[in-house]
């Protein structure tokens, strides 16, 4: 067995948008009378935009009804895109086109594998459509991760079997989600609490391809 693919997840791995939905998460906990900490925030890394509503309504001991749970979903995103349009490819993590370049160039292939429905305007603001041979996004898929099916569905379209595909995620539902899919994982950034990673990659300028196809 060799390794034959790589999905990355885009939110943490690529770029940051977390600071992008901090601010915008932050809105719609103040309209809830709620101040969302930067710590219950990094537990929303990852999973989908109604979960982490619905996470932020258990912490603040909200009960809304479904029209108001949509409204401020549709609040949220308003304001998350605004953020989102101001993009550039500056914003891309340092060192990641090159080691991609490097990835492509010895035969394996790459795709995004994202819990977010604005996966693919992100990867356009970055200017990176054409780097990967395959994009999975949060709209694509019944179930957002923790779930398997976002990685599953990216190993299809890349017609790769899951034991050749790596992952790489930065939060603890993407490596949930790599494990039930049976595909392995690895942690990329600093975060040392996470479960299930094989391998951290600190950041893009210090990734060594060599030491992921060591994983096979
Ligand atoms: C990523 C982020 C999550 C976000 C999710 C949905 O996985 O890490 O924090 O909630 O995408 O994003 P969306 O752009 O669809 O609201």
């Amino acid at each position: 067995m060799s390794l034959a693919a790589i999905i990355y997840n885009l939110d943490g791995v690529i770029t940051d948008t977390a600071k992008y939905h901090f601010e915008s998460w932050k809105w719609v906990s103040k309209q809830l009378d709620y101040k969302l900490s930067e710590k219950q925030n990094l537990k929303l890394k990852g999973i989908g935009r109604k979960e982490s509503l619905e996470k932020i309504l258990k912490w603040s001991g909200s009960r809304i009804s479904e029209a108001q749970k949509q409204h401020l979903l549709q609040m949220k995103n308003q304001m998350y895109l605004e953020f989102i349009d101001t993009m550039t490819p500056s914003e891309i993590f340092p060192g990641f086109k090159k080691f991609n370049s490097s990835v492509k160039e010895n035969g394996i292939k790459v795709a995004i594998g994202s819990s977010s429905r604005n996966a693919i305007r992100i990867i356009d603001k970055l200017d990176l459509v054409l780097d990967f041979h395959a994009i999975v996004d949060g709209g694509m898929t019944e179930h957002t991760k923790p779930e398997p099916d976002i990685f599953l569905l990216a190993a299809e379209k890349l017609q790769t079997p899951t034991s050749s595909c790596l992952v790489i995620e930065d939060s603890q539902a993407g490596l949930s989600a790599a494990k039930k899919a049976g595909i392995k994982g690895v942690l990329y950034g600093e975060d040392k609490g996470l479960k299930g990673a094989q391998l951290q990659i600190k950041n893009w300028e210090h990734a060594h391809l060599d030491k992921l196809n060591d994983l096979f």
